[in-house]
């Protein structure tokens, strides 16, 4: 790739400085009064949803200029590339190919050469295998009981997205099938599989051990309370030792090696690839809690969504390029507007999970400061992202949103037909209800973010405290249904956005180089922390938090 010109010193990012100095006087309500058909004008659909711009702080020169700005970062290149497998992510010389885990069986994609998607294929048949033998009650523990819990040790990318995902699909659970319950732990400290290792049965439990690398401290120090929990319950010599490890544990890595040699049965190992970022990794072996979860055709369905995302952002013309445009009007927040905190609000309970999911997605991916090329930038680059479920923080972060001194931008994410398949009539009719209520809650809060006090006819003069100010940017996004193929989507659809501003930041969102130095250090605090010996190299406040924890404990 050759250098470029700094984005910032390009002609199409000085127009749109020169244009938001205008546009930073011009409120929202504004804008809608100019505008016949404001959300018609700037709502796309694809792939199952509809994206509402229409509440962004913008007007149709300035998409047009952040579709030149768009064209002056050669994204349409950068998608290429990108799907075709080149070595986008230049900090480790390597493609970022996500999406060659949800290609069809009959695509063909090549790596140095070799084509990846029959060795893709192999990995979900494979997962299909075991997925259908958990589902007969045929995956037995050492004593000979059919496996019941499956806990997933794995943390970041190998937590989240699993996580995100089966609490999204619960409603696809499989009846009719032997019940096998996922669970995650995910915490170094253990306390979340501590709490496991009580409730549950070692005779039924299996746990996947879930870490790109193998080396994760989290995740590894989990999996040794694990399996010192099975060998102390169900092992009573070398022997079962060896029984227990082949029935209680999986292993999903791109280190077929250090699986090995932590004592994974090679039977039970899934791998994927160093192509696939961690955080970019649950559409393949790292998914093998969700297919466990809601059953191997579901997964696929997932993925299907996904690749039908993939076509879109590689196919639609700029202006009607879904994770385009949503990243464009990230860049104009970020960039021009001067809103650097960014809210993902999901008006669903099964997106719990949806916001932690993006932090990572987002935040590790961007949050760099050098370019490409190793300049430092000039510019902002990923906001503060972060969010809760929409109904819920309602009630507790709601108010910076409508009063505080922050600008923020707001994602509402809704789907537009929910509980259909509820069974029993009164149910069902109440549920809907909930539902109404719970999109009437979505419309007005981007209303009254949008218009401020102007969302509410006039009912005289109000004190100050009472007052909106309003012209808070938000999009909507309502997928006709949350099933996998539109959660797949939905995914893929906030991948692509990341990649785009990565793009045009010209920065590498596959890397994540600034969490290096926090383990190493860590390493060296637990060996200080252990020995006692060292503490002097140390500062002030390090040296004083250590002598406390010396002092009231037996470390
Ligand atoms: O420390 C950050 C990170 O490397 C993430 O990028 C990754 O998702 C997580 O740790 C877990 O890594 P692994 O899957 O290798 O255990």
């Amino acid at each position: 790739m050759t250098a470029r010109e700094p984005i910032d010193q390009q002609q199409a990012w000085r127009a749109l400085s020169k244009h938001a100095e205008a546009m930073r006087e011009v409120h929202l309500k504004d804008l809608f009064q100019e505008q016949d058909g404001r959300h018609e004008c700037y709502t796309r659909r694809a792939a199952g949803m509809m994206l509402d711009l229409s509440k962004q702080r913008w007007r149709d020169e300035t998409l047009d200029m952040l579709l030149d700005l768009a064209r002056a970062a050669d994204v349409p290149s950068a998608i290429n590339r990108l799907l075709s497998g080149e070595r986008v992510n230049l900090s480790e010389d390597r493609p970022a190919l996500h999406t060659a885990l949800r290609l069809p069986a009959d695509a063909k994609l090549e790596v140095d050469g070799k084509d990846v998607v029959p060795s893709v294929h192999r990995t979900l048949d494979r997962m299909a295998t075991m997925v259908a033998k958990f589902q007969a009650g045929q995956w037995r523990g050492a004593t000979g009981r059919a496996i019941t819990d499956v806990v997933n040790l794995g943390v970041g990318g190998s937590d989240l997205g699993p996580l995100m995902v089966t609490h999204a699909l619960a409603d696809y659970r499989p009846r009719d099938v032997h019940p096998v319950e996922v669970h995650f732990a995910s915490t170094m400290d253990g306390s979340q599989l501590a709490d496991y290792l009580l409730r549950l049965n070692p005779e039924t439990t299996l746990f996947v051990i879930s870490s790109k690398s193998f080396t994760t401290i989290d995740t590894l120090s989990n999996a040794r309370t694990a399996r010192d929990w099975l060998f102390s319950h169900l092992a009573d010599g070398n022997d079962t030792n060896g029984l227990v490890m082949r029935q209680h544990f999986i292993g999903v890595s791109a280190s077929p090696e250090k699986m090995s040699d932590w004592g994974i049965s090679e039977c039970n190992q899934l791998e994927f690839w160093e192509w696939v970022g961690g955080r970019y990794s649950l559409w393949g072996a790292i998914g093998l809690p969700i297919a466990l979860a809601v059953g191997m055709d579901n997964f696929r369905a997932l993925l299907d969504g996904a690749h039908a995302m993939d076509r879109h952002f590689a196919t639609a013309e700029l202006e009607n390029n879904l994770p385009v445009l949503l990243a464009l009007a990230g860049i104009w927040n970020v960039n021009f507007l001067d809103i650097r905190a960014h809210s993902i609000l999901p008006y669903d309970g099964r997106l719990e999970y949806f916001a932690s999911y993006l932090e990572q997605l987002e935040m590790e991916s961007n949050g760099k400061s050098v370019t490409n090329e190793g300049r430092s930038v000039t510019y902002s680059t990923c906001p503060v992202l972060w969010g809760q479920l929409g109904p819920n923080a309602q009630h507790a972060f709601y108010q910076l949103l409508h009063q505080g001194t922050q600008p923020v931008e707001c994602d509402f994410i809704a789907p537009i037909r929910r509980y259909d398949r509820v069974e029993d009539e009164a149910t069902r009719k109440h549920l809907k209800g909930q539902h109404r209520l719970t999109l009437a809650n979505c419309f007005a809060q981007s209303r009254v973010l949008m218009l401020g006090d102007d969302a509410i006819e006039d009912d005289g003069p109000r004190p100050s405290h009472k007052r909106y100010r309003g012209n808070q940017p938000s999009t909507t996004l309502l997928l006709d249904r949350l099933t996998p193929e539109t959660l797949g989507a939905l995914v893929a659809l906030y991948e692509h956005k990341v990649f785009v501003q990565a793009t045009i930041w010209d920065i590498n969102p596959f890397d994540q180089w600034g969490v290096e130095l926090g383990k190493k250090i860590a390493t060296q605090t637990e060996q200080i922390l252990t020995s006692h010996e060292g503490i002097e190299s140390l500062d002030d406040s390090s040296r004083g938090l250590i002598e406390a924890v010396w002092r009231e404990s037996d470390y």
